[in-house]
């Protein structure tokens, strides 16, 4: 069972966006700095004060993204980066963000991206490998649950495949759960986190609302309800957005969230704990070998998988049913970088 305090740590969502504690020198790359994420992302980036230096690649529009943010008064230099430029991009970077890639339109399923982003991830991996084998990459583009795998195994290839720093992002499930769980309560977010496991897409996302203290109140239709909302909220964004895509502005927070929260565990701030999709020991004797649980970042990226903790009845059936889904997943993308 996760301890009371890792649990409150892992999304502590809290009034400011970022928090900072030594400032260090870190370059932070954005790849899809143009897109519907990509650009509140870098916005939010420069405003973070752990980033000292933005390097921001698409194949279209980061050179205006850049000139635009960069005259934001905060410290950090912003360098925007043409289509052919990908690896000017990379130099010297510590952590890579990617949200490149094309979103939902209405109907669709995440998997119905795979054929176009797998490869857009993939050449993009290809290009980390090459110029900054050491950074720590953190995969937005969907599916989540095949491109992590398929970054691996990329770099894996590359012969520089280094678990600890490769993060689905995830955050965006925790992000919904903890406001929708505040919602329902009548509560403040800062005080209704939710830890979220599994992967990132419908069935696959489970919420453990039972290890959360105003969560484990919520029962019957209510608790089908909120459930269903954090599993399928991002349906809810590509419906109400009719056609013009899916998340960009909760994903841009999300991902500007987790970026603050692995650079402090990387300045060695201590008991920085998340749920992140990683390459985990949890359920590797099933074949699942990537799964997201709550995290512990630090120096190195993942310092510590934390274990799934106790489950309520009704979380083991959403376990069950999240994954074969999740073990099917990470084999298309592994079967693809194959
Ligand atoms: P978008 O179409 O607005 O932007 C994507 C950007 O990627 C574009 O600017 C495009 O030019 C760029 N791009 C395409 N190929 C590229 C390449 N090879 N190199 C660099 N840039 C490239 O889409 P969006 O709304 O920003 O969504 C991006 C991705 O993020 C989608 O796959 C979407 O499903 C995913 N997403 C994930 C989460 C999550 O929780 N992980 C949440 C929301 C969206
Ligand atoms: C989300 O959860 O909002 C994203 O994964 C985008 C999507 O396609 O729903």
């Amino acid at each position: 069972m996760l301890a009371r305090s890792a649990v409150r740590a892992l999304a502590a969502p809290s009034s400011r966006l970022f928090s900072s504690s030594a400032a260090r020198n870190t370059k932070v790359a954005v790849l899809g700095a143009g897109g519907g994420i990509g650009q509140p992302l870098s916005l939010l980036l420069k405003s973070d004060p752990l980033v000292t230096s933005l390097s921001l690649y698409d194949i279209r529009g980061a050179p205006g993204v850049a000139a635009d943010v960069s005259h934001v008064d905060t410290g950090s230099e912003v360098t925007g980066y043409a289509a052919d430029q990908l690896d000017q991009a990379l130099e010297g970077v510590k952590v890579v963000v990617i949200p490149a890639g094309v979103p939902r339109k209405p109907g669709m399923t995440r998997d119905d991206l795979f054929n176009t982003n797998a490869s857009i991830v993939r050449d993009l991996a290809t290009a980390v490998a090459r110029v900054a084998p050491e950074a720590h990459i953190l995969v937005i583009s969907n599916p989540v649950n095949s491109t992590v795998p398929i970054v691996a195994a990329t770099l894996e290839k590359a012969g520089v495949f280094n678990p600890a720093r490769l993060f689905g992002i995830t955050t965006l499930d925790v992000v919904r759960a903890t406001r929708f769980l505040a919602g329902v309560v009548g509560a403040q977010p800062a005080d209704t986190p939710v830890t979220v496991i599994g992967g990132h897409s419908g069935p696959t996302i489970v919420p453990l609302l039972s290890q959360s203290s105003h969560g484990k109140g919520v029962t019957g239709e209510a608790y089908e309800k909120i459930v269903h909302r954090i599993q399928f909220g991002g349906d809810e964004v590509v419906k109400a957005k009719d056609g013009a895509g899916s998340a960009t502005l909760s994903m841009a927070y999300a991902g500007a969230k987790f970026t603050n929260s692995l650079l402090r565990g990387l300045n060695g701030e201590k008991g920085v704990v998340t749920p992140t999709f990683v390459k985990s020991p949890l359920f590797a004797d099933q074949g699942i070998d990537f799964f997201a649980t709550n995290v512990e970042l630090g120096v190195n990226g993942v310092e510590k998988i934390h274990p799934i903790g106790a489950l309520s009845a009704e979380e083991q059936k959403l376990l069950d049913a999240c994954l074969p889904e999740l073990k099917k997943n990470i084999a298309k993308g592994k079967d693809f970088a194959a």
